[in-house]
């Protein structure tokens, strides 16, 4: 009797969800029936499970600086597509997702995980949480929404494990951007620099006239830093053999790289350590400092201050980098046993979806990692961002996640921390190459 019931109810259920998918079309059409005790079924398919619909918690580190404003956008977006499920913003603060992935490593260990993480596409995501098995395979969603069609082709590979799909990417940041203060520039007569060379030319010359040549933040915008010095003195190529294995980070290149980077770090700012990215991109724009090197976050920010671009700011590769896309791409992900799990896929339905990332993005200082969004609605910055992911050849960022996996990267990062205090090339090198016998693909 009682199965006979509780097969009626699936098959009714069955039914209204074949019917809500027919009516709601296109991407938008993750359909969601709710039943009376408040459990769900979705057309989602594999592995329904329920979950409450009540409320959707989305951890990220989306606080402040452009960014906050990007998510909010998403989240509205959100709230007119389910305007039933309560959207908790679980946002930790602090640059690079330093704190916030402190905070998320706790609660996955204490099996309190959110509905759904920000995660970095690449080996953090592949690296670390595949590889803990603490998040699910998305292949339902990306055939039900006909993403395969419209996520870049290099982007899959890096959300992929033996044919399962991983997250859901909501962007394409770049890294390697030399932002500038176009009025320091002219009044010093220095045009944009291209080359290592003419950067520390330009930076003599500031250095000289008493203007703080490059501004820098806390630890994690000094890997960032770091990251496209590498790549500057490297090329694409070689910086590329360093993740892979195929070039020693004993080789003499890399010497050459480390001597680069601890000339670039004597034209930063004496407070470097107490500043976060958005002060130190501030620095830039308040004409305080000549240059910055951030992703292009940073472009977001400079909107949500008022300034205006090529006015109040500049940009340009990092100097020595041309030619070379330093990506990384902020995705969401479904984790094994989400609270609410229907409320996720609803989320994620979102976040992968045209009209949320052209609500993202623009604000967000990002593009957007779909193919098919609406250019017209991008600055002039993001603009030329999207012409050089078309173009240019593209290689993963350290610091956001794309090259080395989270193990690896906290031991690079520790020998960052002493020799930016110590500030020993030949102490560095051989923490770095011991880095990748530890954790690395040296091993
Ligand atoms: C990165 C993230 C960006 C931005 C930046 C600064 O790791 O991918 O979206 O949030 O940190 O916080």
């Amino acid at each position: 009797m009682f199965k006979k019931i509780h097969w009626t109810v699936l098959s009714m259920l069955l039914v209204l969800s074949v019917i809500l998918t027919a009516c709601g079309g296109g991407e938008a059409g993750t359909a969601v029936a709710e039943t009376q005790a408040g459990e769900t079924t979705t057309s989602s398919g594999a592995q329904t499970t329920g979950g409450s619909m009540s409320q959707v918690e989305v951890f990220s580190w989306w606080t402040g600086g452009g960014e906050a404003a990007g998510l909010e956008a998403m989240i509205g977006v959100f709230g007119a597509r389910y305007p039933e499920i309560e959207f908790i913003n679980a946002a930790v603060a602090g640059g690079a997702g330093t704190n916030a992935r402190a905070v998320l490593a706790t609660r996955l260990q204490a099996g309190d995980p959110p509905d759904s993480w920000q995660g970095h596409a690449g080996q953090e995501l592949i690296g670390t949480y595949v590889a803990a098995g603490q998040i699910e395979p998305l292949n339902f969603l990306y055939e039900e929404q006909g993403w395969l069609d419209v996520m870049p082709e290099t982007l899959i590979p890096l959300i992929s494990q033996d044919g399962n799909i991983y997250s859901v990417p909501v962007n394409i940041h770049r890294a390697n951007v030399l932002w500038y203060n176009p009025a320091i520039l002219s009044e010093n007569n220095i045009a944009v620099p291209t080359t290592l060379e003419e950067w520390f030319a330009a930076m003599d010359i500031l250095k000289e006239a008493g203007v703080i040549p490059l501004a820098m933040g806390e630890q994690w915008t000094a890997m960032h830093l770091f990251e496209t010095i590498l790549l500057a003195t490297l090329g694409p190529n070689a910086y590329n053999q360093l993740w892979t294995g195929e070039l020693g980070w004993d080789s003499p290149e890399v010497t050459v790289a480390l001597q680069n980077f601890d000339r670039v770090l004597t034209y930063t700012n004496s407070d470097a350590s107490s500043l976060t990215w958005q002060d130190a991109a501030q620095l830039v724009v308040n004409g305080d400092a000549a240059f910055n090197v951030m992703g292009d976050w940073a472009e977001g920010y400079f909107r949500e201050l008022g300034m205006r671009p090529t006015v109040d700011y500049g940009w340009a590769p990092v100097p020595g980098t041309v030619g070379t896309f330093q990506f990384l791409s902020d995705s969401f992900v479904l984790p094994v046993n989400a609270p609410h799990r229907d409320a996720a896929i609803a989320w994620l339905t979102v976040a992968g979806s045209r009209e949320g990332q052209e609500a993202f993005n623009p604000v967000k200082g990002s593009i957007c990692a779909r193919t098919d969004c609406d250019r017209a609605l991008f600055g002039e910055y993001l603009q030329s961002a999207m012409d050089d992911w078309a173009t240019n050849v593209v290689v993963g960022s350290l610091t956001h996640g794309v090259v080395a996996n989270d193990s690896w990267k906290t031991e690079i990062n520790n020998a960052l921390g002493i020799f930016l205090a110590d500030r020993n090339v030949a102490n560095f090198q051989a923490a770095l190459t011991q880095a990748c016998s530890t954790s690395g693909p040296c091993r």
